[in-house]
């Protein structure tokens, strides 16, 4: 099978000293923005030479990024990062290889991979912080002196919080990703088939596709305490030879304690219904619908 993640596709080349300089620079960046080379040869053990050796293999492979200011140090890359969170979803026996890419997008890259019985399921690689680097670099700055953030940090946040929503889910009925491990930034997940709502040319019954994302609202508020916070025509799969949806992105979620959560719900639903509107000419009462969701009614 070809492989187009750079990270997958380095794995397989990397001896163990080099995974671990490259696990120690990742423990080193939750301190500093670069981590020094002479704090590597301390942890490592290694010599000064054969660290020098190793992270310029790693620098090379664009694995890291060499970095020279006061001191000489090193952060990693998005491969980098995505090459530590592989090898451990390779070794946990999650995912066995990785495919060519379904989407790219602005907060995180879904590709196609196999698992150790050769099924297909997909990974959703989470990029939060790589389209926005200035933005977080800013509030970094705003940080400063406290603790330390970095991109892989908050990447790997978002992706913890979509896992733990999901896992609460598994049990439910809801039409939703099955989940099958996570490490860092990247969720495995099954294969979803269905077509974004958003691309979807022919829905049998608008209205009753209307419904069910209201029925799963509902069950999400009443039983879960959860508001998805992203539900719109891009989250939701239609799958048309079952005339089935699957809901999908929930890392923003939150909870029903939320003091905004009624507000988030509306302004779900006032999105929503702006796309059922305009596509299918459908457009019921806003108050209405929030009322039955949150069971005022
Ligand atoms: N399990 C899955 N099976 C099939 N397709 C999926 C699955 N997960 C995600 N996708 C596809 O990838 C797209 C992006 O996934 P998702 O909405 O979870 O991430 P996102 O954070 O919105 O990503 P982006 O910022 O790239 O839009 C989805 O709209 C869907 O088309
Ligand atoms: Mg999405």
């Amino acid at each position: 099978m070809s492989i187009t993640l750079y990270g997958a596709r380095v794995l397989k080349d990397l001896s163990n000293q080099e995974l671990r300089v490259l696990n120690m620079v990742e423990t080193l960046l939750k301190k500093g923005e670069y981590a020094p080379v002479e704090k590597i040869v301390t942890y490592s053990g290694y010599t000064g030479k054969e660290v020098s050796f190793i992270v310029s293999k790693l620098n090379k492979k664009k694995l890291l990024r060499r970095w020279t200011g006061q001191f000489v140090g090193y952060t990693l890359t998005f491969a980098g990062f995505d090459a530590l969170a592989l090898n451990i979803l390779y070794n946990k026996k999650v995912v066995a290889g990785v495919g060519r890419a379904k989407g790219v997008g602005k907060e995180s890259d879904i590709y196609h991979a196999i698992d150790f019985e050769e099924n297909e399921i997909m990974l959703k690689i989470n990029r939060t912080g790589r389209a926005s680097f200035q933005q977080v670099k800013k509030r970094r700055d705003l940080l400063k002196g406290k603790f330390h953030y970095n991109v892989f940090s908050l990447a790997e946040l978002s992706s913890k919080r979509e896992y733990e929503v999901l896992s609460k889910l598994q049990e439910s009925k809801l039409p939703i990703p099955k989940i099958l491990g996570r490490n860092r930034h990247i969720i495995a997940m099954n294969v979803i088939e269905g077509t974004e709502l958003v691309k979807v040319q022919n829905l049998k019954k608008p209205i009753k596709i209307l419904e069910k994302v209201i029925e799963y609202a509902k069950i999400l508020y009443n039983k879960y305490n959860l508001v998805h916070a992203d539900l719109t025509e891009y989250n939701i799969l239609y799958n048309e030879k079952k005339d089935s949806i699957t809901i999908i992105d929930f890392p923003q979620a939150i909870s029903t304690d939320h003091p905004d959560a009624d507000l988030i719900l509306e302004r779900d639903f006032n999105h929503l219904f702006n796309y059922f509107g305009n596509k299918w000419f459908i457009s019921p009462e806003i108050e209405d619908v929030v009322e039955y969701i949150v069971g005022k009614k």
